[in-house]
């Protein structure tokens, strides 16, 4: 076939949170994060082809070429990988996302991952884990930290090109085992603001983000030796105080941003009941009302009893910690 390649990526979840760009057009963040990349629960299948007879490039996702402001991203991606590595013929990009239905999941991070190591497997063009998260980024920032499995951290760079805003994986899928991320999917209606116009925002008004800014290179390092300690009981209140943090600076953005419904509230009041006498369970939330509750396998199942008592709970899955993309074809 040539120049061919089917990849599946999978989402990641982070426990320190990017919020906030210092430059919108490369991608790059005001601070550090760190994630976990989910096993394939949740997962984007990629193929790419590119082809001399093709007239333009395409993407179809989910059955639907996407065109203008939604195919800017995959625009982006190709244009930087045509300037750095050569001209390159038209591709054509079928992309599925296998996410449950309006789970209202972000599948950007997954989907940019499996563009960038499609991309890579295709032209052969035999690029690292770093070049490959900068690939990523460039369509979404969170996707940078897909690009591997296990525990990620997301490096926020000090250079103007971002050459050294790159992903690297501080352990592997192997280091913490018994790690689960139990996801909450929740009732809600269409976001109302997508999280690249509402970190914007965010960066331009909060006074509270300013003050954020000043912990987060700390906080990146403590949860770094929570996670390589597996200190479970630090690694959750860690996780906690960071999404309630992040989302404490939406609701100070002018306007006030709310992703965060009464379902998600009443979760997070029901964790904070069950890690009354011991932590068992740390929830971190995105940009929508959906919980993930990071917690061990044996507290899966008091975990699963909670939130199934919760009007508004729609489903629950179980993800473990994952391995990263995987190629399943190329040539
Ligand atoms: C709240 O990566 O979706 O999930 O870079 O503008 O595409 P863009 O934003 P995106 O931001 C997601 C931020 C978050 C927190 C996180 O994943 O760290």
């Amino acid at each position: 076939m040539g120049k061919y390649a089917k990849v599946i990526a999978t989402p990641n979840i982070a426990v320190i949170k990017y919020w906030g760009k210092r430059n919108e057009k490369l991608m790059l963040p005001t601070n550090s994060s760190l994630s976990f990349t989910m096993d394939e629960t949740l997962k984007t299948q990629t193929e790419i082809q590119f082809d001399a007879a093709l007239k333009e490039d395409s993407l179809i996702l989910d059955g639907t070429r996407l065109a203008g402001k939604e195919f800017e991203g995959v625009a982006k991606v190709l244009a930087y990988v045509r300037e750095k590595y050569g001209q390159t013929p038209k591709a054509k990009i079928t992309s599925k996302n296998h996410f449950p239905t309006a789970a209202g999941l972000a599948s950007s991070a997954s989907g940019y991952a499996a563009l960038a190591v499609s991309i890579n497997a295709a032209l052969k063009l035999d690029l690292d884990g770093s070049e490959l998260s900068i690939i990523a980024r460039l369509g979404s920032g969170s996707a940078s930290r897909s690009v591997y499995g296990g525990f990620v951290e997301w490096q926020k760079g000090s250079k103007q090109d971002g050459s050294d805003s790159i992903a690297v994986q501080i352990a592997n899928e192997n280091h913490w085992p018994k790690l689960r991320n139990v996801i909450a999917i929740v009732d809600q209606e269409k976001k109302k603001v997508s999280s690249r116009a509402g970190m914007a925002e965010t960066v331009a008004t909060s006074k509270l983000f300013k003050e954020r800014l000043e912990f987060m290179d700390q906080r990146v390092e403590k949860m770094k030796k929570h996670v390589l300690d597996r200190d479970f009981e630090s690694f959750a209140n860690l996780a906690m105080l960071d999404s309630d943090n992040m989302h404490a600076c939406m609701a100070d953005t002018t306007p006030r941003i709310v992703y965060l419904n009464d379902v998600s509230r009443k979760i997070m009041t029901n964790v904070r009941s069950l890690n009354d006498k011991e932590t068992i369970c740390g929830y971190t939330f995105d940009a929508g009302p959906n919980a993930h509750l990071y917690t061990l396998e044996k507290n899966v199942p008091a975990i699963q009893k909670m939130l199934s008592k919760i009007a508004g709970v729609r489903e629950i899955l179980v993800c473990k910690v994952g391995n990263g993309p995987r190629i399943l074809e190329k040539g």
